[in-house]
Parts: structure tokens; sequence; C-alpha cells
């Protein structure tokens, strides 16, 4: 048995291609099959003794279930270590119940992927209250690797002026990476108050020392779903005289409806790293995800 191996969920193949090639390592898809009732028939050719499973686990309900027979279909081949990259973590977000009766989703998915894998790699996930992976993931090992030099890398590309661009972070999470991008380009950064009032409803605020007008603006923030935190951060930023305000964002969770509400707001452009799949992709992770993955590291548990 080979030491190590790529599987490739379905939607896969092209990111876990460029994974792939960026460890030197071969690759297979996990074919998967949807019956007429719904239900999913997963097949994998073949295992090594580390077997890497790329998921990325956006609308994750449906690929958890391929995920868990992917993984025991690769468990029944002779995986020893199945390791799972997933560019983009599910139900991180929900980690108390906030009313009585609430499942806590960050809890419960994290014990069944704990169940399934010996390891998680990912990106940027989503952590609040609950500070580190390590307590999603107890008995997991995890890596969660951050995106904010490759935002960086990409704001050095598309800008002619970089330090005299702004970086604004819409809401308090995104402060830090705001604040290493604005680092890493020697740009000044500024970080908005948000108030959320409900998923589709949201406002924010600019300190009042903060000087936008006439700045080249970048957004960055790890998430974009419903579009309503970019598009009020834009609505803000231009109504305070900014030239042209761009986004770069880790995780493009939104659909046309919100990408053109964000436009509307007064967005010139949406970027966006292929950790999901999605039309603003401009950003790949595969160097990122190889590096993590690197076969030095994994090569202790390879022979
Ligand atoms: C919030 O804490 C996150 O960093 C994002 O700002 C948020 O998830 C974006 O969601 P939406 O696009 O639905 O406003």
């Amino acid at each position: 048995m080979t030491g190590l191996l790529i599987a490739a969920m379905p939607g896969e193949n092209a990111p876990a291609t460029r994974l792939a090639a960026a460890m030197n390592t071969p690759m297979q898809e996990v074919a998967v099959h949807r019956f007429p009732d719904g239900e999913s028939r997963v097949r994998a050719i073949s295992a090594a003794k580390t077997t890497i499973i790329y998921c990325s686990l956006d609308r994750p309900n449906e690929k958890l279930v391929e995920l868990a027979l992917a993984a025991s279909a690769l468990r029944d081949l002779g995986a020893e270590r199945l390791v799972l990259a997933a560019p983009y973590l599910c139900y991180m977000r929900q980690d108390a119940a906030f009313e009585k009766g609430e499942a806590v989703s960050q809890r419960t998915i994290g014990r069944m992927l704990s169940n399934w894998f010996d390891c998680i790699v990912t990106i940027e996930p989503h952590l609040h209250r609950v500070r580190s992976l390590h307590e999603v993931f107890p008995n997991t090992e995890t890596t969660a690797i951050s995106a904010a030099p490759l935002l960086g890398q990409l704001i050095k590309k598309i800008c002619s002026d970089v330090a005299s661009a702004l970086i604004v972070g819409p809401d308090l999470e995104s402060q830090k990476w705001a604040k290493a991008v604005a680092f890493e380009l020697g740009a000044s950064c500024v970080v908005l108050k948000k108030t959320r009032k409900g998923d589709k409803s949201v406002s924010v605020s600019l300190s009042d020392n903060a000087i936008v007008a006439g700045k080249r603006v970048y957004l960055v923030d790890d998430v974009a779903s419903t579009g309503e935190t970019l598009a009020a951060a834009a609505l803000l930023i231009k109504s305070n005289g900014a030239q042209r305000i761009e986004a770069l964002i880790v995780h493009a969770l939104f659909d046309e409806t919100a990408d053109r509400h964000m436009h509307k707001a007064g967005l010139s452009h949406l970027w966006s790293t292929d950790s999901v799949r999605h039309p603003t992709n401009a950003i790949e992770v595969a160097p990122l995800l190889a590096d993590a993955l690197s076969k030095e590291q994994l090569n202790e548990h390879t022979h």
C-alpha cells in the first residue's frame, strides 16, 4: 500500500488536483451515485496508509452523509490515518444554544467529524466564543490555516499604490484579518462596528476620526453569505466619499441575489479564495493546504 493519497469528493476534482500537484501526491476521485430515492452509493477505488479526503463543507447536509460513507469505505480499504482537508468547515457558527432546545451544531458536528477523522485541516474556521479547533475536535489533530497572507498578496497585484489603500474590516470579528493584511501592505486600517438585527438585517458604523474620503478601499472578511455585512459596509464607506470599494473574502457562500445586492450598495469588485467553488474565485488555497499537509509533516505516519 502506498504511503499517501488524496481522495476527492464529488465537485472537488479541480481543487484536489491542484493540491495533489502542489504535494506531488496521487489523487483519485471518490465515485458517488445518487439514487432516485435520494440515497447515495459511495465507492472509493483504493486507499493509502494515510489518505486525505478533500471536501469543502459549504452547503454541507448532503455532503456530510457522503463524507461518512467515503471515510468508512477508505477505512475498509485499509487507510490507517484519515485526514480531512476541508477548506471551508461547516457548522462552526452555532457554538451555544441561544434558545432552549436549540442544538449546539458546532459541538454535534465536531464530535461526528472527530469520530471519522484522525486529523482535520481547514482554512479560517469561523470560531467565535469557542476559540480553538481543539475544543471543537478534542480527540483529533487539527490545523487552522490563516488566509490573510493570500488576501494581502492579491491586493499587491491589483492595487498600484498599496501604501495609500485603506483596509476595512466590516466588524470586530474581521479585525484580525484586516490588521494582518494592512500590516503586510503597510496600509492603514479601519474596523467598523456592526450590529446584526437578523439574518438579513445589519447596520454598521464608522468611528468619527476615520478618514475614508478619496481612498481606494479594500473590505476584508472571512465569509460572505447573505452579503448584508459587505453591502452595509460598502454603503457606509461610499457615503463617506471613498473613491472605489472592492472586497476580498475567504469563503464565498453567497448567491447571485446577494452578489447583485452588494454591487448595488457600491462594491465595484469582489474577490474570493477557491476554498468554496464560486464565480468570484481569484486566489488558490492549494499552496496553503499543501504546506499544512506537507509530506514531511505526514511522513511519520506514512511509513
Ligand atoms: C460575521 O461574523 C462574519 O465575519 C461575516 O461578516 C458574516 O458571516 C457575513 O455574513 P453575511 O454575508 O450574511 O452578512
